[in-house]
């Protein structure tokens, strides 16, 4: 057992599996996250390889609020427990397991997206990965310095539950951060409901069918290339001004991606991410503080608003008590 199996296994709850990934839940078993399961088989290296890494990377960057690899990985440095709640094939954990030598990095997945992540980061000594449930995850309470979780938690049944069950891990003064989506305009909530719910009887082929069409939909509103100037229509959450017709309809009406970069098979991921998933909830910044107010011992460091979604950052106070379990 090297330095980093013994940190792992320090924090994980008793009756802990060996084995390469630790597993915790079925592999097949069918839920929530199953959706997810399909996508990660049909694109293992998305993120990770030369088509998409480049803008994946810059997203989750400007997401966790860092100007580059580098600052994100001197803001990991005091961390030596590191954990990437759904962290899919790894594209993140993989990343910081290379940016942070002396850290161990967690990569949780409740699907076999962990065999994936395992593949993506082989060679990397301090990552190892868990297949597991975030709402009863097999750590011991205050295990981790840093927890990060990118567009995890409001695919779970119950988004401040998750965050909850997430708070509970993090170490006296470690942090969290997490982007969840937010509310958007009335039309776009319409809209993504109705899809969602039309796409969720298909089979996953089938869905990821209609979603290369709607992608098709989105490539053809951008190479119009147009800009339209518009009056503000509060009701709607329409903004006064000129706005490419693209970004007006794909930001109040209808999440139709599309990146002229990318393959269709790529844009059709994002989509498919997007509409396929059972539970896709979407919150206001309010909610989030309120579920933040009941955990005296947290602050909000860091708050990130961005069109489609938010990013927080708590930290727990150093001399908080022992976190219940
Ligand atoms: C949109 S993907 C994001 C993956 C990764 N964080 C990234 O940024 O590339 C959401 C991931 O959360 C995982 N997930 C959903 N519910 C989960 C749960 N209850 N426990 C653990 N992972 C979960 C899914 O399997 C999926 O891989």
């Amino acid at each position: 057992m090297n330095q980093f199996d013994q940190r792992l296994y320090a924090i994980l709850k008793d009756g802990a599996q060996t084995g390469e990934i630790l597993r915790f839940v079925e592999a097949a078993a069918p839920g929530p996250a199953e959706a997810f399961a399909y996508k990660w088989q049909r694109s293992p290296t998305f993120g990770l390889d030369s088509s998409t890494s480049a803008a994946m990377i810059q997203w989750t960057m400007d997401t966790l609020g860092h100007a580059s690899e580098a600052a994100f990985a001197e803001h990991l440095a005091g961390a030596g427990t590191i954990l990437d709640a759904g962290c899919g094939n790894g594209r993140v954990a993989v990343r910081a397991a290379a940016l942070n030598p002396e850290a161990l990095i967690v990569g949780m997945d409740v699907t076999d997206a962990v065999d994936a992540a395992a593949r993506n980061g082989q060679g990397l000594d301090n990552l190892r990965l868990v297949q597991a449930d975030l709402m009863s995850p097999p750590f011991k309470p205050a295990s981790f310095d840093y927890i990060m979780s990118i567009g995890v938690l409001h695919h779970t049944r119950n988004t401040r539950e998750a965050f909850d069950s997430m708070v509970r891990l993090m170490a006296p003064g470690g942090s969290f951060a997490f982007y969840i989506y937010k509310q958007k305009a009335p039309i776009r909530e319409f809209a993504d409901d109705y899809l969602r719910r039309t796409i969720r009887t298909m089979a996953p082929a089938e869905a990821w069918a209609e979603m290369e069409r709607l992608s098709l939909f989105g490539k053809a509103l951008s190479d119009i290339d147009a800009k339209v100037t518009v009056p503000a229509v509060p009701s709607l959450g329409i903004e006064a001004g000129e706005h490419d017709v693209q970004r007006l309809i794909y930001y109040t009406m209808l999440k139709c991606y599309w990146r002229d970069e990318w393959s269709l098979e790529e844009n059709a991921h994002i989509n498919f991410d997007w509409y396929y998933p059972e539970f896709a909830h979407r919150h206001t910044a309010e909610e989030v503080r309120d579920w933040i107010a009941l955990w005296p011992e947290l602050r909000e460091v860091d708050f990130i608003d961005a069109p489609a979604g938010m990013t927080f950052r708590v930290v727990r106070d150093k001399t908080s008590p022992p976190t219940p379990s």
